[in-house]
């Protein structure tokens, strides 16, 4: 099972790159008002949603205890990550302050991660 686990963790930091690194590449963009959200961005969300409910069932299923409050935070954070980065996927152009709450969002939820223990 724990195997499991770490492959999850794994396919999860997938995630988080196609996510964070989507955001990265279009930083310079952003700055001049031009920045849109790729399509790696919203499987990377995606990918985020469905690795994260995985591993809180392997876990549970493996009677290690998950810490409820830190992954409801993580996963509020996430969905409106996901709400804004799938109503925008269309928009050439998406306006600096929501593009950059879904980068500081991501960062957010990853130092809740690793922070978080
Ligand atoms: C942008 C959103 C997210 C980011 C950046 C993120 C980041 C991370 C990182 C870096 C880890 C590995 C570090 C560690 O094991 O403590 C991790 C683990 C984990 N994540 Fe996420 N995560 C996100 C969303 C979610 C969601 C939505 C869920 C659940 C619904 C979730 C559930 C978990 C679980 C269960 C673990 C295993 C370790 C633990 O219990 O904390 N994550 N996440």
């Amino acid at each position: 099972m724990d195997v499991l686990i770490h492959l999850f963790v794994g396919l999860h930091i997938v995630g988080i790159a196609a996510l964070l690194g989507g955001f990265l590449t279009q930083m310079k963009a952003m700055g001049q008002g031009t920045a849109r959200f790729v399509p790696g961005m919203l499987h990377g969300a995606l990918t985020m949603l469905v690795t994260g409910v995985a591993l809180v069932g392997i876990n549970q299923a493996d009677h290690h205890s998950v810490n409820a409050i830190k992954i409801g935070i993580k996963l509020a954070l996430l969905i409106v990550i996901l709400g804004l980065v799938y109503v925008k996927r269309d928009e050439v152009r998406v306006e600096k302050p929501l593009f950059a709450a879904v980068g500081a969002l991501t960062i957010v939820n990853i130092f809740i991660a690793v922070l978080w223990t």
